[in-house]
């Protein structure tokens, strides 16, 4: 039997440091407001002179390469989870391929949300048990404050979401590695987390030059309320799916890394599941919520803080639009 195992991760984040009290004084919030609800202190903007989706994922895959000593040549296919690609189309992995230099390999995209990077993660394990490739590369990239409304009308989401890069390669293994992936969807709350435009469903004659300039275009609408409810049970149910798909009991998991949504809601599973401080690892005070990105950019952090060791149980969890969620149980 083959198993396919994570042999490195990297990450990349921009520059430009955007604090709590920056935002203050663009908008209507504060400080405060935003730590409260959110656990935010700072997030990272892009230079959009400088950055795209593509190249941010393209140094967090020197880095994950670098890191499991393989170089570009190593990679056979790609995986690329976004929502927000360079382009309306194609998709950002070939802009990555591209940036690489793999002439011809395939790259796939993935645009499940916040739940992309388990998504991308799981089709790459499914190539990899099958024998179908060695050595693939598995992205979550975002590049979220371009289109962020960063005046008071847009503040409910434009102190939460933000901007970088994770990468993972991933190898065959004769044994886990990844132990088990859940994928979940349920499109009947598609709109309580969404971006509407620009969307193909509308009428040719709403999708005029003049409308583009409408506030549904890039608009994140979103349910606060909503989101938080449905996030803290899924969270939980995909966890322990996970779990009992391998016998495990929570005391067992070294670590989770929950997408990094909202400290409150990885606070409020921690507690509910009693998990200790060092069971759960949080970043999103630093980084904000970067979607796609959040996962592998908090566990590319966590290996290089030496958080995760050989043998030690790893669980990812992700919570999104949809809404989509998603885990995945590694032994490292
Ligand atoms: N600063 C100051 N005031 C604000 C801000 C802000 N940035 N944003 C909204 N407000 C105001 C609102 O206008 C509203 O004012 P009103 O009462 O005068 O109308 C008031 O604060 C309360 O607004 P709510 O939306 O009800 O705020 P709530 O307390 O629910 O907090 C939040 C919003 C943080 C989004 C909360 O609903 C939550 O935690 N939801 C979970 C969803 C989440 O975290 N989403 C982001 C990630 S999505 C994902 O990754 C799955």
């Amino acid at each position: 039997m083959r198993f396919s195992k994570i042999v490195g991760l990297g990450h990349h984040v921009p520059e430009t440091v955007i604090t709590n009290a920056q935002l203050s004084a663009m908008m209507d919030t504060t400080d405060e407001w935003i730590t409260e609800r959110t656990g935010i202190k700072e997030r990272r903007w892009i230079d959009p002179a400088k950055d795209t989706v593509a190249n941010m994922a393209t140094k967090a895959t020197r880095l994950a390469l670098k890191r499991a000593n393989l170089t570009e040549k190593d990679i056979e296919f790609i995986v690329f989870a976004t929502i927000t690609p360079d382009y309306f189309f194609p998709g950002s992995g070939v802009l990555l391929q591209r940036e690489l230099g793999l002439e011809g390999i395939g790259a796939l995209d993935i645009r499940n949300a916040c739940s992309g990077f388990i998504y991308a993660l799981s089709v790459a394990d499914q190539f990899i048990k099958s024998g179908m490739y060695k050595t693939i590369l598995v992205v979550g990239a975002e590049i979220q404050s371009t289109a962020i409304d960063a005046t008071t009308r847009g503040r409910n989401t434009a102190v939460i979401f933000a901007d970088g890069a994770g990468a993972a390669i991933l190898q065959p293994a004769d044994k886990p590695g990844i132990l088990s992936t859940h994928l979940h969807s349920d499109g009947r709350f598609a709109e309580e987390l969404y971006v509407r435009d620009p969307g193909s469903s509308r009428p040719r004659e709403e999708r005029q030059p003049e409308q583009i300039l409408d506030t549904t275009h890039f608009k994140v609408v979103m349910n606060g309320n909503q989101v938080f409810k449905h996030a803290v049970v899924r969270f939980m149910e995909v966890i322990n799916e996970a779990l009992n798909a391998n016998s495990m009991k929570k005391e067992e998991i070294t670590l989770l890394v929950p997408h990094q949504a909202n400290l409150r809601i990885s606070q409020f599973i921690q507690e509910k599941m009693a998990l200790r401080d060092d069971q759960v690892y949080n970043n999103i005070m630093r980084y904000g919520n970067t979607t796609a990105a959040s996962i592998p950019i908090a566990l590319s952090e966590a290996w290089g803080e030496g958080r995760i060791k050989e043998n030690d149980v790893i669980c990812l969890a992700a919570f999104g639009s949809g809404f989509t969620w998603a885990s995945a149980l590694i032994r490292w």
